[in-house]
This record gives structure tokens, C-alpha cells and sequence, in this order.
């Protein structure tokens, strides 16, 4: 049977009263989830507390970043401890957004997943490639080196999920096809089987929606979805999930 995670990822969205409304649907339709089926949510993290610590159950929450110290001097930023200690179990790592915008970079991904495995997290660490990437036929070796430092020296026991976000599929609407999909997570099972000599789950965004996660995670290397968009809503979130129930057989 197959595993399925499945991660919202709000990014800076919803006020206090949206975010409490959609997580008790949520948390009231999925309360008593199949094990092979992992529903995480990412709020902003001001929220991030008090909804992980009122809706402690099957779904589980995440951060969307935390910083790379374990404490200290840092104005405006939080620590995976701090994480840890909010009831939330994940942190998302080196999202695209955070490299372009925060100008993060592979080591620094690195030295984040290794605060949030010592707080006791799993890191989400995404990657992916850039459309000038992939159209200069890069896609591979990015990913490849993205893989290489953001792992480097990281525990081959440690819980990690990897997220393939190809950069151009991200808010656009385009994703790549199945097939093209399915050869990239190949691509990145044989690159972890290299650096971490095991098969780890790589779960795929990039304009996942109600629409195209049948065929998306179908794929038979795809592990789950990181949503952005379409995890706004209760009726495109809860669609993607159930397709995955369905998907796996539960
Ligand atoms: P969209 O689903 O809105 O394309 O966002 C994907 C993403 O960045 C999830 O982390």
C-alpha cells in the first residue's frame, strides 16, 4: 500500500479567523486518517502554536522556516526549538521562495535541516530548478547538487522528506507531465540512494491542484503534494486528500 503526505503549505496567507475555521474542517473530516496517509499543515507562524496546540490529532503542523542558530541575537526570526516546542513536528527548508526572495542558498539549507533534526523535526528540504535550468537542459544536475549540499553530513537514519518544486511550476498553473515527473523522481531516488544510501519520501509541488492530483500522484514514485495554492480551500484541499485515499486503496 502506498504512503501518501500531504502538506499545505499557506506560505503568507489567510487572517486568525480563516486559519482556525479551515484547520477544524479539516481536523473534523480527516480526524481518524488511514496510517499510510500523513496530512500536514504549514500556517504562517504566528498561528503556528495555538493551532497545533488546539488541534492535536492525525494532522500535524509545520514551519514554514526556522533559522539556522539554536538561539540568540536574531530579531524577527524563530528557532527550531521554539518549533519543537509548539507542538509541531516538520519545518519546511530551503522553499524556493526563501532562496529567491531571502536569498538562502544549499549550505544554508544544510545548516537548518541540522537545527531542526537536533529539536527533533523532520525537514521538508525542497528543491527544484529554475525554467532557464531546465530549458538549458540542467534540470539533473541542479537537482543533483541541490541534493548533495543540502544533505551533506546529515544523519542517514535522520527523518527527511524531499519536496521536488520545479521554480516555473510554482503560482503559475504549469506543471511538468506525469511522465516528466515520474523521470525526475526517479532521478532523485537514484541521487539519495548515492548520498544517503536509502530511498526517502520526495513528494512533488508546483500548481498541484484538484485537477491534475490524480495524475500526478499516481506516479508511482511521487509520495504526496506540497500545496500551495489549492490548500487555500477546504473543497481543493480536501478533493486532493481524498484523491490520495483513493490512490492508495483507503
Ligand atoms: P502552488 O501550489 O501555489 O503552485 O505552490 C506550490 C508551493 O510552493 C508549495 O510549497
Amino acid at each position: 500500500m502506498k504512503n501518501f503526505t500531504i502538506v499545505a503549505n499557506w506560505k503568507m496567507n489567510l487572517l486568525p479567523l480563516e486559519a482556525c475555521e479551515l484547520v477544524q474542517n479539516i481536523n473534523m473530516q480527516y480526524g481518524d486518517l488511514p496510517h499510510n496517509i500523513r496530512v500536514l499543515i504549514a500556517p504562517p507562524s504566528l498561528y503556528l502554536q495555538s493551532l497545533a496546540e488546539k488541534n492535536r490529532g492525525t494532522i500535524k503542523f509545520v514551519a514554514q522556516n526556522c533559522h539556522e542558530k539554536e538561539e540568540g541575537a536574531f530579531t524577527g526570526e524563530i528557532s527550531a526549538q521554539m518549533i519543537a516546542a509548539s507542538f509541531c513536528e516538520y519545518v519546511i527548508l530551503g522553499h524556493s521562495e526563501r532562496r529567491l526572495y531571502f536569498k538562502e542558498n544549499n549550505k544554508l539549507v544544510n545548516a537548518k535541516a541540522r537545527v531542526a533534526l537536533d529539536a527533533g523535526l523532520t525537514p521538508i528540504i525542497c528543491i527544484g530548478e529554475s525554467m532557464a535550468e531546465r530549458e538549458k537542459g540542467k534540470t539533473n544536475s541542479v537537482l543533483k547538487s541541490q541534493l548533495k549540499a543540502c544533505l551533506d553530513s546529515l544523519h542517514s537514519e535522520s527523518d527527511i522528506i524531499i519536496a521536488y518544486e520545479p521554480v516555473w511550476a510554482i503560482g503559475t498553473g504549469f506543471t511538468p507531465t506525469p511522465g516528466q515527473i515520474l523521470d525526475t523522481h526517479i532521478f532523485i531516488k537514484e541521487e539519495l540512494m548515492k548520498i544517503q544510501k536509502r530511498d526517502l519520501p520526495v513528494i512533488y509541488g508546483g500548481s498541484l491542484n484538484d485537477k491534475n492530483a490524480k495524475a500526478i500522484l499516481s506516479c508511482i514514485n511521487v509520495d504526496g503534494g506540497l500545496i500551495g495554492g489549492a490548500s487555500l480551500s477546504f473543497e481543493t484541499f480536501s478533493s486532493i486528500i481524498d484523491t490520495s485515499r483513493e490512490i492508495s486503496g483507503n
